[in-house]
């Protein structure tokens, strides 16, 4: 709060969080706010399954079926499907004999207690995070199995009072505003000094104001250099690993979770943000299994086997493994290009769209919050606003030339893939297996899927684009 809210006077003018970081059960309330203010559910229907989606040249039209029997025909199609959606399982040996309970952290069971019970998660990214601080403090025994340790920053909770939004909301207009024209879509300008420019004292005092600021302060207004430098890096990581340093004070525990010789550069993954993380972590009720120690060899039907000969038993265990990001969900709705080819087949390859909105071969599609757009790198909202607000700028201009469709040319998606991948050159992203580059999942191609240059930059690049409809191909209405 403030700025993972919807831009919409409409909708901000009569709505009041009650924290910083709204838990689930508020953001549900707001989502249902949202709809009631803007009657969304007017056009929606629920329990569809999209399953194909395809291109009718002669009508110019998109015919939509859903696996409940729904078809719906439009001119335009957005694919909204989300990217952080499609539950990634790994192939585990033995996981259908387990006999205790298992479920993606994707799936939850709302009725699951793990009170009195002994638990395992699987995974400790954002969700494993997230999980732990909860489970922790319930289950009798809770072991978190750790492939690779997340980088973790303070959240910096705390709650909000309706005054404060009263007042507040007066520069909802300008702060927001300001939150869209930034990198990452909160309003702070960066760091324009590398670490070499400035004193070790000056470092220091930087780096524990940052700290103190709580959310992703740390890591936005990181040195300008931390991305290229592998000092710089290093020396980053190393001042978080001092802060964790006072709170996991379980010193194998620490080892494991923040390793004098770091696993990766410090954020060229997603870094979470946690309460209470490693003081749960210090309890004597939760465990770390340290899967490069000894990796799990399968599931047995009381729990899991690993590879030095240890058996755990759990009531239950949690996936906390995470999704088929970014492509997992639009992949798998059977949408086909106007030559028949389903999108995850025109992909299988690797990506291309061209500015990360449209794809070539599939007029008057338009795909935002998806691949190679600054989308895992932002806050959410304002790049799908800006994203939308792009979609809905071309439309507009097909509609007022009266045509009939529009897509983007292959050589634009060529020079647009060129363009990201030369921005991610030289950085220390592709030393990193993560979700944003597909790595994660097992058989899927790994390629940098995220604009990395920030939101600013690339509204202004694909505003440049739009305007003149550089890269696109019109088709006019027959001429009568
Ligand atoms: N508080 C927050 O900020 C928050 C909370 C929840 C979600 N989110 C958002 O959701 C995104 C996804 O988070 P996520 O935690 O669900 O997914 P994730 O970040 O992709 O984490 C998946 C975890 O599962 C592990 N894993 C995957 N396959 C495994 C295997 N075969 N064996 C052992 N471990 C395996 C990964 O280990 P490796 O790291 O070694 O691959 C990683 O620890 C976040 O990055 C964030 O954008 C944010």
């Amino acid at each position: 709060m403030p700025f993972y809210q919807l831009n919409i006077p409409e909708v901000y003018r009569d709505w009041t969080f009650l924290e910083r970081f709204p838990g689930h059960e508020e953001l549900r309330k707001y989502i249902a706010h949202v709809d009631k203010i803007l009657d969304l559910r007017r056009d929606t229907y629920f329990h569809a399954r999209v399953n194909d989606a395809s291109w009718d040249k002669s009508a110019n039209r998109w015919t939509i079926k859903t696996q409940q029997g729904h078809v719906a025909s439009a001119k335009y199609l957005i694919l909204g499907a989300g990217l952080l959606h499609r539950a990634n399982i790994p192939d585990f040996p033995g996981l259908s004999g387990y006999q205790g309970e298992v479920f993606h952290s994707a799936a939850w069971n709302e009725d699951f207690s793990a009170k009195g019970k002994k638990v395992a998660i699987i995974g400790a990214g954002s969700t494993g995070v997230q999980l732990t601080e909860s489970l922790g403090k319930m289950a009798d025994e809770l072991t978190v199995f750790v492939r690779r340790p997340s980088y973790c920053c303070a959240l910096g909770q705390r709650s909000l009072t309706a005054y404060e939004q009263h007042v507040m909301k007066r520069f909802y207009p300008v702060m927001l505003k300001a939150a869209r024209e930034s990198h990452a879509g909160f309003p702070v300008t960066g760091n324009d000094k590398a670490l070499d420019d400035v004193s070790s004292e000056e470092r220091e005092r930087h780096w524990s104001y940052t700290w103190d600021q709580g959310g992703f302060s740390y890591g936005m207004l990181a040195y300008k250099d931390l991305f290229r430098s592998k000092e710089a890096n290093e020396a980053t990581y190393q001042y978080w690993r001092s802060k964790v340093a006072t709170r996991l004070i379980d010193p194998a525990k620490f080892e494991i979770m923040a390793p004098e010789h770091k696993p990766y550069y410090f954020l060229t993954k997603r870094m979470p943000l946690e309460q209470d993380y490693y003081e749960v972590l210090n309890q004597s009720n939760v465990h770390i299994h340290d899967l490069n120690k000894s990796s799990l060899k399968s599931f047995t039907k009381k729990g899991l086997l690993m590879s030095n000969g240890t058996e755990y038993e759990f009531d239950a265990v949690v996936l906390a493994t995470g999704f088929d990001s970014i492509t997992g969900s639009i992949t798998r709705i059977g949408v086909k290009n106007k030559h028949g080819v389903d999108l995850k087949d025109v992909w299988a390859d690797g990506i291309t769209t061209y500015m990360g909105i449209t794809v070539s071969g599939f007029p008057n599609m338009f795909v935002p919050y998806s691949p190679q757009a600054p989308t895992p790198f932002t806050n959410a909202i304002p790049i799908i606003e800006a994203q939308v607000e792009l979609a809905v700028d071309i439309i507009t201009r097909v509609e007022r030339a009266g045509a009939k469709s529009i897509e983007a040319t292959r050589d634009a998606e060529i020079e647009w893939k060129t363009h990201l991948n030369a921005l991610v050159e030289g950085t220390l992203f592709p030393y990193t297996d993560s979700w944003w580059n597909g790595a994660d999942v097992p058989g899927k191609k790994k390629e940098m899927m995220a604009y990395i240059a920030g939101i600013k930059h690339y509204e202004a690049k694909c505003r440049a684009n739009i305007e003149g409809l550089q890269g696109f191909n019109m088709v006019a209405r027959d001429k009568v």
